[in-house]
């Protein structure tokens, strides 16, 4: 299993590629058709930026991309904006809106996209509460944002039916599907949610991020 890891990470860097992440993106992308011209997207979780350079090139260089991290992340050619921020604060979200509303205002529609990761603790019973809080706060995030298309991570475990309950409260079409770079022991997959419904403001809004 290693070994295939290894054969994608160099793969990823041998076609100048940040992660090999990369090729799930790409196998959603195929799927579902998730990329087109003219899109906002919203790359949360997003180093070192793997998915952001898919949705680069799987819009011809004519989307606006912003990408929000705890981690620094170096800026590389297509990237409209990168944000160094933890995305459960209110601030990151705020200066994430304040980027967004200043480019491309002919936008036709907003992609979330949220690969998130908790740092492992070494407890699965924590690490998957983590990661679902983490997706659920991304799900806000794009609720917050309109987008109509949201595609995501999630481990799959105890908690993660009412989460898929919630995005289906979100979005009209939700399908889920497990990229075949994925390592089939692995608890991840993704969801991919389109057609936003319209704002659920009773549900969610980011005033539940926390403030310092
Ligand atoms: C699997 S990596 C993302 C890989 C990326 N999609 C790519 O293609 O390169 C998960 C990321 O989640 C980030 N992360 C975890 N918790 C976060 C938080 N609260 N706010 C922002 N980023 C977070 C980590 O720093 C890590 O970079």
């Amino acid at each position: 299993m290693r070994k295939k890891r290894d054969i994608f990470t160099k793969k990823a860097k041998k076609e100048g590629y940040r992660s090999r992440a990369v090729y799930k993106l790409q196998a959603l992308d195929t799927k579902f058709k998730i990329f087109s011209k003219n899109q906002i997207i919203i790359d949360l979780c997003g180093a070192p930026g793997g998915f952001s350079q898919v949705a680069r090139d799987r819009t011809n260089g004519c989307a606006s991309i912003f990408l929000v991290d705890l981690a620094r992340v170096k800026p590389f050619p297509g990237i409209t904006g990168i944000i160094k921020g933890d995305i459960t604060k209110f601030s990151t979200i705020q200066e994430l809106q304040s980027q967004v509303s200043n480019f491309n205002p002919e936008i036709k529609e907003i992609v979330v996209l949220a690969d998130c990761s908790p740092d492992v603790s070494g407890s699965w019973e924590i690490d998957h509460a983590r990661q679902i809080w983490l997706t659920e706060v991304a799900l806000g995030i794009s609720n917050y944002f309109c987008a109509k298309k949201f595609v995501t991570k999630i481990f799959q475990g105890e908690l993660s039916k009412s989460l898929l309950d919630k995005i289906k409260l979100f979005f009209e079409n939700v399908s889920i599907y497990k990229p075949p770079t994925s390592r089939k022991q692995s608890a991840e997959t993704y969801i991919v949610a389109v057609r936003g419904k319209k704002i659920l403001k009773e549900l969610y809004q980011i005033e539940f991020l926390v403030k310092e």
